[in-house]
């Protein structure tokens, strides 16, 4: 049966998901590929098990993998950072750039990583691609990792929030829209949307048990108000794209009690 995952999703332009629905798992990783002209970087490339179906997806972006020119990473767990290896082999050139930060570029190095490594803050945190798109990024210190940080696009307002905003679920859709009465649900509640699961739960869970703290997630909550966020596209989950969700999410999150530490003293 042909699904719509099969092939990648332009999400906004020139930004693709191209990760794919693994109906085994409740946890789907989101790698996306920013296209800018003749030039193209990836973001969070995913895991060494996945690398065939990203690769399939990226190629039929059509962008040639010689186009790449930076493989970012927004922190250095296995299921977005295992691949590197791999797109470095397809990729193969000697200026291919790894960016993220430094503190997770000490972990980083332990993946076999050939490619010149740079620390966001060297450059200023942020990067123009050659077609003038300017990636920002944004550190959120232990949200979940010390080096964490979020890119923001602000061509189209996409902010790839990494493990923020990811979510643990068994259903799953590209694109979640809240209801009107998430709001006010307390989630033990029947959905007042009638969904069979709640979107908003599995975004909870999610941050309870990997975040590190109420303090580092109400940190990083803070640093996207000033911003004009069009859309969130989290490395797992779902992308959101209604302002009043992402008002709601940011709201919960904010305030969200037993994160991490927290929960357990
Ligand atoms: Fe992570
Ligand atoms: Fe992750």
């Amino acid at each position: 049966m042909i699904s719509p995952y099969d092939s990648p999703v332009e999400i906004a332009e020139g930004v693709f998901w191209i990760g794919f629905y693994d109906v085994s798992r409740n946890l789907h990783c989101n790698p996306y590929l920013v296209i800018d002209g003749n030039e193209a970087v990836l973001i969070d490339g995913g895991s060494r098990t996945d690398f065939s179906s990203v690769m399939m997806k990226l190629l039929q972006t059509g962008i040639k993998p010689s186009a790449i020119s930076h493989l970012i990473y927004q922190h250095y767990d296995p299921d977005l950072c295992s691949s590197i290896p791999n797109f470095e082999d397809i990729i193969d050139k000697d200026d291919l750039n790894l960016l993220s930060q430094r503190e997770n570029n000490v972990f980083i190095r332990y993946y076999s990583v050939r490619s010149r490594m740079f620390c966001v803050e060297s450059i200023g945190r942020e990067l123009t691609m050659k077609a003038g798109r300017k990636l920002r990024f944004i550190l959120t210190p232990y949200a979940h990792s010390a080096g964490s940080f979020m890119t923001f696009d602000e061509r189209t307002g996409t902010l790839f929030s990494s493990d923020l905003f990811g979510s643990y679920d068994i259903k799953w859709e590209l694109f979640v829209e809240l209801t009107s009465g998430c709001a006010d649900c307390e989630e033990e509640e029947p959905c007042p949307g009638g969904k069979d699961y709640c979107p908003v739960k599995g975004i909870k869970n999610f941050h309870r048990r990997i975040m590190t703290s109420r303090k580092a997630l109400k940190y990083a909550m803070e640093q996207i108000l000033p911003l004009k966020v069009e859309r969130i596209a989290p490395q797992h989950g779902s992308i959101i794209r209604k302002k009043e969700d992402i008002g709601l999410l940011v709201e919960r999150l904010m305030t969200l009690d037993n994160v991490g530490i927290d929960g357990v003293c």
